[in-house]
């Protein structure tokens, strides 16, 4: 692919614009710069730089962040600020979005992508992908409640009941649930139907992603293809 295209493909503005970045001498590969437009870039393994920042290339976007609390994963945020303010532009003009939806005060394992199908699988009732929430309650958890969650909970808009897969009982006052749908407040109004109440509500994993230990809240990393359900 020509460089030209590879940096419009990942998100550098448009054609005319990333022309203009290669011939002023600011796209390198491997500290080499590269001013011609129309070099032939193989894609296999290709990580360019703009204005010095690496930029590995991805042909899908599939990206972890660490959700701070305070933001919606709404594209169109009413009371706090999008997720997508603390990914750079390039994602962005991608046009990457949340995979699913956290409250605003949720924090934890977000995944992020452009790839449209992705999103479907990993959203549809269907495709039984398990999320994992660590829960803080106002009020001492019991047996009766943990039973309860196990049992399966009927919430306010669906005579359905809903149950958690796996819940672990992590102190007192917490909780470890293991849900496969991922229904609206479902992990508060599960708790509100146990007679609890939800204080924190930390995302910690998702299908066969965990939150790493050592990825800062609010900061992000690339996934790879293949870690995740490609
Ligand atoms: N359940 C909730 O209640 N809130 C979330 O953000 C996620 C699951």
């Amino acid at each position: 692919m020509k460089l030209a295209q590879v940096l419009f493909s990942q998100g550098f503005g448009s054609r005319r614009e990333c022309a203009a970045r290669i011939l002023d001498g600011r796209v390198t590969v491997g500290g080499r710069v590269c001013d011609d437009p129309d070099e032939d870039m193989a894609l296999e393994g290709l990580v360019f730089e703009v204005d010095g920042r690496p930029w590995p290339y991805h042909a899908k976007a599939l990206l972890m962040l660490n959700k701070p609390a305070g933001y919606e994963c709404s594209l169109k945020p009413r009371h706090h600020p999008s997720v997508l303010s603390l990914m750079p532009l390039p994602l962005r003009n991608r046009g990457i979005q949340p995979v699913g939806r956290l409250d605003e005060d949720t924090t934890g394992l977000l995944l992020l992508t452009d790839d449209g199908s992705l999103i479907h699988r990993l959203t549809s009732p269907k495709h039984h992908v398990p999320k994992i929430y660590d829960v803080v309650c106002k009020h001492p958890v019991d047996g009766t409640q943990h039973a309860a969650l196990l049992a399966g909970v009927v919430l306010d808009d669906d005579p359905t009941p809903v149950a958690a897969v796996a819940v672990e009982t992590t102190g007192t006052h917490s909780l470890r649930l293991t849900l496969m749908q991922g229904r609206y407040h479902q992990v508060k109004r599960m708790m509100a139907a146990v007679g609890n109440r939800v204080e924190t509500l930390h995302r910690s994993g998702m299908g066969p992603l965990r939150l790493p230990d050592d990825l800062p809240v609010g900061e992000w990393r690339w996934l790879d293809a293949g870690m995740a359900w490609r």
